[in-house]
């Protein structure tokens, strides 16, 4: 029977009285989808069904937030055991020291935690945090990335044509809303990535002003955008050599491409880590990490981080089980992921060639994005904006829905393997994607 999604439209059309374009993130809404998104119900190890019971093998796990797939029998139980004794006391908890002194194994330089909810609270304190402790105003943030929704970072994080970018010596900041506090990116400084000369040239200009460079270690809002070789630790040279910090946004990367996430797959040290989505399993669990001498300004009267909700009981219960499944038989579910990954890169670059189809797959272990390009590889936002063609992904990523397979509907997002994937999960993916291409203008 063909695919329909009756009860998605209606409940639609339902919300548009009570929600913003059907949710409460634009990237769910109609602007990612078509006329509107999927609802889904409920969800199961690699599995997610819509409201309409269509069932899809996800790729998306919520942008990056289940490492261990939907609703993993340990952490249901750790979530129901924990709620049963109470949801949060916003206290001093021991489940906090816990979880704490699992990220301090983990994570290379965690000498200190202090936990929030999300990505965009941890990577904002951490500006904050290297701002108040270096006392300088301005941070290095990169083109294509993305740091969460505070007015400081949201500059050239979306696509633009190439026209608006300005000369690679000199980015146009182009700011990506509406509201920002007008100085509010006064002391960003838009640098493009992978482009050491660039970042050189910044520290010339603005040198002792710099308190922190902030950088993804993999670009994972404009597809996935891997590091040249040595460029990270080539950055980690120069802000050590002009006493700057390097804040390592591992919101995306952390709990996924190691267990000390970019830090130990490139081996560069960062002086602040964030983490957010894959910590929590599901629930709304961030940290940012670092050296105790950085981390303590922190103490009362220096630098201000509160959150009533930081460290929820429950998130820390969840994000313990989560830990334990990923670190369990020395790390057998990040090889089991990087396993998963680099099987479904393979067939897909395999399908590309043998039907000529002008598509890249781009990937580190179990992150991966496939971008419609004539070129044999993007390696930075400039590239994406000017050669990656966006609407023709989105219509393959579309096509693919019908037959069962939930992957971004966006170009510049990614698909993530899981633990719950399977490798039989790989092998309907492909052929699913060698059905649909030739109907993909
Ligand atoms: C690299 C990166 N940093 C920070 C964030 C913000 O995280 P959150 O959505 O939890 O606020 C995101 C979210 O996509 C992200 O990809």
């Amino acid at each position: 029977m063909p695919r329909t999604t009756k009860q998605s439209e209606a409940l639609f059309r339902r919300s548009l009285d009570s929600l913003i374009e059907g949710g409460s993130s634009p990237s769910r809404g109609p602007a990612n989808y078509s006329d509107y998104p999927l609802f889904m119900d409920r969800a199961e190890g690699a599995y997610i069904f819509d409201a309409d019971g269509n069932r899809y093998l996800d790729w998306m796990m919520s942008y990056g937030a289940l490492p261990l797939g939907h609703a993993h029998v340990e952490v249901v139980e750790a979530i129901q055991k924990a709620a049963a004794e109470g949801t949060h006391f916003a206290s001093a908890t021991e489940i906090e020291i816990e979880v704490a002194e699992l990220l301090r194994k983990m994570i290379p330089g965690a000498e200190r935690v202090r936990f929030a909810n999300t990505g965009t609270e941890a990577t904002m304190a951490a500006i904050r945090l290297a701002r108040g402790f270096t006392g300088r105003p301005k941070f290095i943030k990169f083109e294509g990335q993305y740091h969460g929704w505070f007015d400081d970072f949201l500059a050239n994080s979306h696509p633009h044509p190439t026209v608006s970018l300005g000369h690679r010596h000199d980015p146009i900041k182009i700011p990506d809303s509406s509201g920002l506090n007008r100085r509010a990116l006064d002391d960003t400084i838009v640098v493009p990535w992978n482009d050491m000369p660039a970042v050189e040239r910044a520290f010339e200009t603005w040198g002792g002003q710099i308190a922190a460079v902030i950088t993804e270690g993999i670009i994972a809002n404009m597809g996935v955008i891997p590091p040249a070789p040595g460029y990270l630790k080539a950055v980690r040279q120069l802000t050590r050599q002009h006493a700057t910090l390097l804040i390592l946004d591992e919101t995306v990367t952390g709990c996924r491409i190691a267990p000390g996430g970019c830090q130990e797959y490139f081996e560069v040290h960062a002086d602040i880590v964030t983490l957010g989505k894959g910590l929590g399993a599901g629930l709304p669990v961030a940290a940012f990490v670092g050296q105790a001498e950085i981390m303590e300004a922190l103490a009362w009267g220096g630098v201000l981080h509160y959150g009533t909700q930081n460290a929820s009981r429950l998130g820390m219960h969840a994000a313990r089980a989560n830990l334990e499944c990923l670190l369990r038989d020395d790390g057998a579910a990040f090889k089991h992921t990087w396993r998963i990954g680099e099987e479904l890169c393979t067939g897909l670059r395999d399908i590309f060639q043998r039907t000529s189809t002008p598509a890249i797959v781009q990937n580190v272990g179990p992150m991966l994005q496939i971008l419609f390009t004539e070129k044999p590889s993007i390696g930075d936002y400039r590239e994406f904006c000017s050669f990656v063609d966006r609407d023709r992904y989105r219509r393959f990523a579309l096509s693919l829905f019908d037959l069962g397979i939930y992957m971004t509907p966006s170009a510049a997002l990614h698909s993530v393997a899981s633990l719950a994937h399977s490798d039989e999960d790989v092998a309907y993916t492909l052929e699913a994607v060698e059905k649909v291409l030739s109907d993909v203008e």
